[in-house]
């Protein structure tokens, strides 16, 4: 955990990886969930487009919009004063040219508050995460399993398994760093492949799937807290069950309506929380209920 309320900052990112210091990375999406990882002290807050499917109920990440990851951007910084706050570039929000790379960044810094933004691949997202940088946007990229092309790859599948696709993988991510991305998100790569590129590359990895060589870990919040119903990858290690639990909350509230015993309670709770105005109407009902 990083020291208590002091936003984190680029220099102190970069630091970390120097001192071999783990950097904690989470995804959000709403104000409580910011909240939290506020409290538990998280380095950085991720508005991933995995909202796409955790939130929105899609099967894959290319049909959220920016307007719709704009409104979880804002939620999210509301909730957050000391983690770095970044803003997910979603699928057809920074492909056609660099003036729109720059354009969908610009908007994540000023409409929601963001402090960086993060976008998929190597090929033209290097140019892209060039021009946002030129911006004066810091920018991550995400090499390895990029969801938003996971059709083109033939998948949600692990990359980097063969000698071609390593070297692919190696290039991009060099590309991103020469392109002035500040830290690079490898997604499904073997362990292997992290612990001969992580030392290679001077900005800090971090890893969702990746190994223990990375500079740091991701998480999507509905796989870290046992959430989401959808497949969950075989690299997720889960904290809590927590849609277990929510199911049993809600079942045993909709039980007890059904069974009238919440609805038995509702006088002595209508008496308890009614107000000066309210009083006159409580002693009705009292003389009502005598
Ligand atoms: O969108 C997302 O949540 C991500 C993480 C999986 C890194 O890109």
């Amino acid at each position: 955990m990083s020291e208590p309320h002091t936003p984190m900052t680029l220099p102190r990112l970069a630091e970390m990886k120097l001192n071999a210091e783990p950097i904690v990375m989470v995804t959000a999406y709403d104000f409580p969930s910011a909240e939290i990882a506020e409290a538990a002290g998280v380095d950085m807050v991720l508005v991933g487009d995995t909202a796409a499917m955790t939130v929105l109920g899609h099967s894959s990440t290319t049909p959220v919009s920016m307007d719709e990851m704009l409104v979880l951007a804002k939620a999210v910084r509301r909730g957050l004063k000391t983690p770095l706050l970044i803003g997910d570039l979603p699928f057809g929000s920074y492909e056609l040219s660099n003036e729109q790379a720059v354009e969908t960044a610009l908007r994540y810094v000023k409409e929601a508050g963001c402090d960086v933004v993060k976008l998929e691949r190597g090929g033209a997202s290097v140019e892209r995460a060039r021009a946002i940088v030129r911006a004066g946007i810091p920018v991550i990229g995400h090499v390895g399993l990029t969801p938003q092309t996971a059709t083109a790859l033939g998948g949600f599948k692990a990359q980097g398994k063969t000698a071609d696709q390593a070297v692919k993988i190696a290039e991009e991510a060099l590309a991103l760093q020469a392109a002035g991305c500040f830290m690079i998100v490898f997604e499904a790569v073997p362990a292997e492949l992290s612990e001969v590129l992580v030392p290679q590359l001077s900005v800090p990895v971090i890893g969702i799937g990746a190994g223990a060589a990375t500079d740091g870990q991701v998480l999507v919040w509905h796989d870290l807290l046992g959430i989401y119903g959808g497949h969950t990858p075989k690299f997720v290690k889960p904290y809590a069950e927590l849609r277990t639990e929510m199911l049993r909350a809600v079942g045993e509230y909709a039980s007890e309506v059904r069974e009238r015993e919440a609805l038995r309670q509702f006088p002595a709770l209508r008496r308890q929380s009614c107000g000066q105005a309210f009083q006159p109407l409580a002693l009705g009902f009292a003389a009502h209920e005598q």
